[in-house]
């Protein structure tokens, strides 16, 4: 979901708590033998050049971490929900987890155009802690479309590029999480009440939670109370009961590491919230793929949208990587759909393994992140883009999910762990 001028939508994320303690327990019982040989790499969960061996140590007992902060997250259709217990009571808000943008907002009583929602929406005069945000405040000025009410309370409206808009009052109101040690852990976050809000919005999404890098986003309002700006999250695929869970992990304790992890450098851009990976090829199978055959690729050529499903390439590249799948798939693709490859398979097909070869980081995904089964169809999902656009390479949900995806914007590393995010 693009935040103002963003061209995609981006969305969330989800990590369980059972991985994370096996993650956690890996490196505190079996890991830390092999990772304190390996204490000058930087992928060492607590790397720090400036530590002798003792204090690293030291680092990897569990006191340092006594618990992190988590939340759930559910994959309801094509994007992941996060939920949020909000206000005092507090009530369950699920938002659609959103890197591509910054504003976290949720639908609010009294709402003169709000689009249908099946939960209760959030009441602000049911609420003793919300307050709203005065005009004269610095965060009213960080939005660019802000008129002042009568009551000299912030109002904003927010728009995406898919059309969608919020409208409604800049507010404060206290979140509240459970941290892997059972306690609650709340905090104060900047959001916008939304009283009229219209778009692509499905009953079960109460809102938008952003989570790129700049002011007002969650990640960035969180990181002092939970320990640093960073986060990791494990989407189930498609098709994953609603029902099925997993744990999206904030601050301090969300990094991922330990068997089977890579990591690729994090690249930020100066006029975008968002973040970027470098591509330099993918492999179909043994045949290698070099993103740009006529000269070299460019630093942060791929954008990381939670938001997006499928994988945008730009069209010289898709078009050889459609080639090269093709032809190694013995089956023949459903001639309606083609060009795009679409085969009738009852479950996930028996497609190709593919190998995304990011800076320093090769991630396998399997037909469960390419061909994903809808209704007895498994399409290739992975569309052609413009390539003129900055970034033009998106990096969808598909395939971030079964993957435990690590960001870390103090190391400046995104890190993927190959993991069953529905377990
Ligand atoms: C809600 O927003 C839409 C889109 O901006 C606008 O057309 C409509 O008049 C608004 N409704 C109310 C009741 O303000
Ligand atoms: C986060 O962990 C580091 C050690 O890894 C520690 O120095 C720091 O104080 C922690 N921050 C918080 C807010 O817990
Ligand atoms: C999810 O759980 C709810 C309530 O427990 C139940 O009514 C619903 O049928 C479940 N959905 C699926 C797809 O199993
Ligand atoms: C491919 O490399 C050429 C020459 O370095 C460059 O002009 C072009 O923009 C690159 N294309 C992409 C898609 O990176």
């Amino acid at each position: 979901m693009g935040g103002n001028h963003v061209t995609f939508p981006s969305q969330l994320v989800i990590v369980s708590i059972l991985s994370n303690y096996l993650i956690w327990f890996l490196a505190t019982a079996s890991g830390f033998t092999v990772e304190l040989i390996r204490r000058d790499s930087p992928k060492y969960p607590f790397y720090n050049a400036n530590q002798t061996p003792k204090e690293q140590l030291n680092a990897l007992s569990p006191k340092v971490h006594p618990s992190t902060a988590q939340s759930e997250v559910r994959r309801y259709e094509y994007q992941h929900l996060l939920k949020l217990s909000m206000g005092s009571p507090s009530i369950d808000i699920y938002g659609i987890v959103d890197t591509g943008s910054d504003l976290i907002w949720t639908q609010c009583v009294p709402c003169v155009g709000c689009y249908e929602q099946i939960y209760p929406l959030f009441d602000p005069s049911k609420s003793s802690t919300y307050s709203g945000i005065s005009c004269e405040s610095k965060q009213c000025h960080l939005l660019k479309r802000v008129t002042c009410s009568s009551e000299n309370i912030c109002k904003y409206a927010y728009g995406y590029v898919d059309g969608s808009l919020t409208q409604g009052v800049l507010a404060k109101e206290t979140i509240a999480m459970t941290s892997t040690s059972g306690e609650k852990v709340s905090l104060d976050i900047v959001f916008g009440c939304g009283h009229n809000d219209t778009g692509t919005f499905n009953d079960h999404e109460m809102g938008i939670i952003g989570l790129g890098g700049w002011t007002l986003s969650f990640i960035s309002q969180m990181a002092s109370t939970f320990g640093g700006k960073k986060f990791s999250h494990c989407f189930s695929p498609f098709g994953t009961d609603p029902n099925i869970t997993s744990k999206m992990s904030f601050g301090n304790g969300s990094e991922v590491f330990g068997d089977g992890v890579v990591s690729t450098p994090l690249i930020s851009k100066n006029n975008v919230p968002w973040y970027f990976v470098t591509l330099r090829g993918i492999s179909v199978g043994d045949k290698y793929l070099h993103y740009n055959l006529s000269g070299t690729v460019s630093v942060g050529n791929v954008l990381l949208d939670s938001g997006t499903p499928p994988m945008y390439l730009p069209q010289d590249f898709h078009d050889r990587l459609v080639a090269e799948v093709k032809q190694q798939i013995p089956l023949e693709p459903i001639s309606e759909y083609l060009p795009r490859l679409c085969y009738i398979s009852e479950n996930n097909l028996d497609g190709p393994i593919l190998t995304v070869h990011f800076e320093g980081a090769d991630v396998l995904l399997m037909p469960i992140h390419t061909f994903p089964a809808k209704n007895g169809i498994s399409c290739f999902e992975v569309y052609p883009r413009d390539s003129s656009v900055d970034g033009s390479i998106i990096y969808g949900n598909y395939a971030q999910s079964n993957f435990l995806i690590g960001y870390d914007m103090e190391k400046m590393t995104i890190s993927f762990k190959p993991t069953d995010c529905t377990k």
